[in-house]
């Protein structure tokens, strides 16, 4: 019998044992299998739902007015659930006593070589928390589809979201600890606005709070406003070592550009648009030179190929030398921006223009 069949064949025995409307009991998980894959199996064979919490005894599941600024189905008074696998396990191993304030999770499909979908998941939680390792025992509550409806983005897409605006009832209680989260050594620090240990010049602070007040979509998936402080995170870091004498230049670009995006999505026009309105922010301290450079870098920094074909890096963008152009400025900024789609599933060397961030990358 092949491995598939067979995990599927203890899948259905353990799901006919186990999980019984109204007995609302835990599950005696005893089977060799990442628990995800039996949540996966249970969302896709069975058509249940999932919702995770670190709350171990809920007996009935009480809707609550969710507060997710980022659509509005994420905004109404009900049980959330969903049908992803790993999400919950997610939520279900933050210890309640040790994490609060923010936590960003995202999934996202992407293609490999071949062409073949997979998902790829990103997950943040401050920093502070983080560093006290805040996981602990918690669990995915098993629900039956019946009382929920399917959720929309603001777009009128369905999404995985399912929400019940009536209290829902348990069919069985997954028990997950924090090793059956396949992403545990992956969660990644989200460093607060004022991150102590980081030594934010005046200037920055208010750049900062100017373009954050501006942002359009703080909460989205991909580009959340922790992006882009990634991205300056980053850019300290590359301008740091190829560029130093154009630092500030260099924060500057990357708290600014994206701030024309309005959604995730991979087009130029939130780059063109951004390089328009960034130069109204540009501290006056900049020279000439290095206002030219970050708005060509803004301009171009969503382009997915190069004038001559190639791959868009510095080196493939002769109208930079000629132009008179800072080429380490540009490439130290592109490369930050670039070195975040390690979110996304991966970062392809051929994208970055300097070799401080093509090493970064073995880090
Ligand atoms: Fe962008
Ligand atoms: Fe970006």
């Amino acid at each position: 019998m092949g491995g598939m069949k067979r995990k599927y064949k203890l899948f259905e025995k353990l799901y006919r044992k186990q999980i019984k409307p109204a007995r609302d009991n835990f599950i005696e998980y005893d089977l060799a299998y990442p628990k995800h894959e039996f949540l996966k199996f249970l969302v896709e064979e069975k058509g249940l739902l999932l919702h995770g919490s670190n709350n171990r005894v809920i007996g009935t599941l009480i809707p609550i007015k969710a507060n997710c600024g980022e659509k509005k189905f994420g905004n109404l008074k009900g049980v959330y659930a969903v049908t992803d696998p790993i999400l919950p396990i997610f939520y279900a191993i933050q210890d309640n006593g040790k994490v609060w304030g923010t936590t960003i999770s995202g999934r996202f499909s992407s293609a490999d070589k071949n062409g073949d979908l997979s998902m790829s998941y990103h997950f943040e939680i401050e920093g502070d928390r983080l560093r006290q390792k805040p996981w602990s025992p918690g669990v995915v509550y098993l629900l039956a589809k019946k009382a929920f409806r399917q959720g929309r983005n603001d777009r009128g897409y369905l999404i995985g979201e399912w929400v019940s605006l009536k209290p829902v009832r348990p069919l069985a209680k997954l028990l997950v600890t924090p090793a059956d989260f396949p992403y545990l050594d992956q969660v990644q620090s989200l460093e607060p606005e004022t991150d102590p240990s980081v030594d934010h010049k005046k200037w920055e602070n208010e750049l900062k709070k100017k373009v954050r007040a501006c942002y359009k979509i703080p909460f989205a998936e991909i580009h959340p406003w922790g992006h882009s402080l990634q991205v300056v995170r980053n850019v300290k870091k590359i301008a740091g070592a190829v560029c130093p004498s154009h630092l500030v230049a260099a924060v500057t670009g990357a708290y600014l550009h994206d701030i024309a995006r309005e959604n995730d999505g991979s087009g130029t026009e939130h780059a063109i648009k951004g390089a328009a309105i960034a130069a109204k922010y540009f501290p006056k301290s900049l020279t000439p030179s290095e206002k030219k450079s970050l708005t060509f870098a803004i301009y171009h920094h969503a382009d997915l190929i190069a004038p001559n074909g190639g791959f868009p890096v510095t080196a493939n963008f002769p109208e930079i030398r000629k132009k008179g152009l800072i080429e380490k400025l540009i490439a130290a900024l592109w490369d930050a921006d670039r070195l975040e789609m390690r979110r996304l599933g991966g970062v392809d060397k051929r994208y970055l223009s300097t070799k401080f961030a093509k090493q970064l990358l073995h880090k």
